[in-house]
């Protein structure tokens, strides 16, 4: 089970659109996947897989140190399940729900779910979880920086997204120094650029420039198809027609060289 935190301090980078076409492209590759949407505005799982928090939420998870597995739920796609948002993680978030040991918490229920420990609802192997952060380096981003073993960063090019990009990568460091030394940046991807346009060539050959190697070779260009999936409720490898074809194959590229990169630094 490899465990991987999208995330990026920076609102409407990418992270919900990310996550969820990664997962759609792992799974159609074979593999078990586990979203778990930690962003209270609940993009991800409610607006783009359409599953709404109910019976055991994530928040009274962390708050009582539960099983995970018990608020895990299906999706309409095979081999791919979801832990949903709920309105509780905006206590925990702002600090009025006070947690001791907080920062631990999902740790602490992913290593069940590792080590089956826990393994309720339905919940076998997994090999991938994908965590969505909120837009905030808060207590559930740290959260999902100390439960990983990857960090995935969306780029948004602009000055502003450098900016964001430099404090997120701080804040990255930080909870390696802190609580995880063994987490890995896995790599930035440049995100939702029109490489048409100068403007987001030159954008894209700064964050190059600047970070070099720890970029994705592979860019997601702007296209309205990716908003019309997300609509959809579908990850674009899901959705039907051809005009979604290239640019589910610009995740499937993304899947082989983020597999390709795992594999050399395992
Ligand atoms: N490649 C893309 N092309 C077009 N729209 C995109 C693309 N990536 C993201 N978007 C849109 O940008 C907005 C913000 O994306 P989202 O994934 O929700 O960002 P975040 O989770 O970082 O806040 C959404 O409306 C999403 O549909
Ligand atoms: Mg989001």
């Amino acid at each position: 089970m490899q465990i991987i935190a999208i995330t990026n301090l920076k609102g409407g980078s990418a992270k919900s659109t990310t996550t969820f076409n990664l997962a759609g492209v792992l799974v159609e590759a074979g593999f078990k996947v586990l979203c778990i949407d930690i962003d209270p505005q609940k993009t991800l799982g409610d607006a783009f897989f359409g599953v709404q928090a109910k019976g055991e939420t994530l928040s009274a998870v962390l708050v009582k140190d539960s099983l995970l597995s018990l608020a895990v739920q299906p999706t309409k796609f095979e081999r791919l399940q979801v832990v949903p948002a709920d309105d509780g993680l905006k206590g925990i978030k702002s600090g009025q729900t006070q947690i001791e040991g907080g920062e631990l918490r999902l740790r602490s229920c992913l290593t069940r779910l590792k080590t089956n420990l826990d393994q309720v609802n339905g919940v076998g192997q997994i090999d991938w979880v994908l965590i969505d952060c909120p837009p905030s380096l808060d207590r559930l981003t740290m959260n999902a920086l100390v439960a990983s073993d990857y960090v995935l960063i969306p780029v948004d090019a602009g000055a502003g997204g450098r900016v964001a990009l430099a404090d997120t990568l701080e804040y990255v460091y930080s909870a390696r120094k802190w609580y995880n030394p063994t987490l890995k940046v896995l790599g930035l991807l440049i995100s939702n650029t029109d490489t048409r346009t100068v403007y987001d060539q030159e954008t894209a050959a700064l964050v190059r420039e600047r970070y070099g190697d720890l970029v994705f070779k592979t860019t997601v260009t702007a296209s309205v198809r990716i908003r019309e999936s997300a609509e959809l409720q579908m990850p674009l490898v899901f959705c039907k027609g051809a005009e979604f074809t290239r640019y589910a194959d610009i995740y499937r590229t993304l899947r082989d060289e983020l597999l390709q990169r795992i594999r050399s630094k395992a």
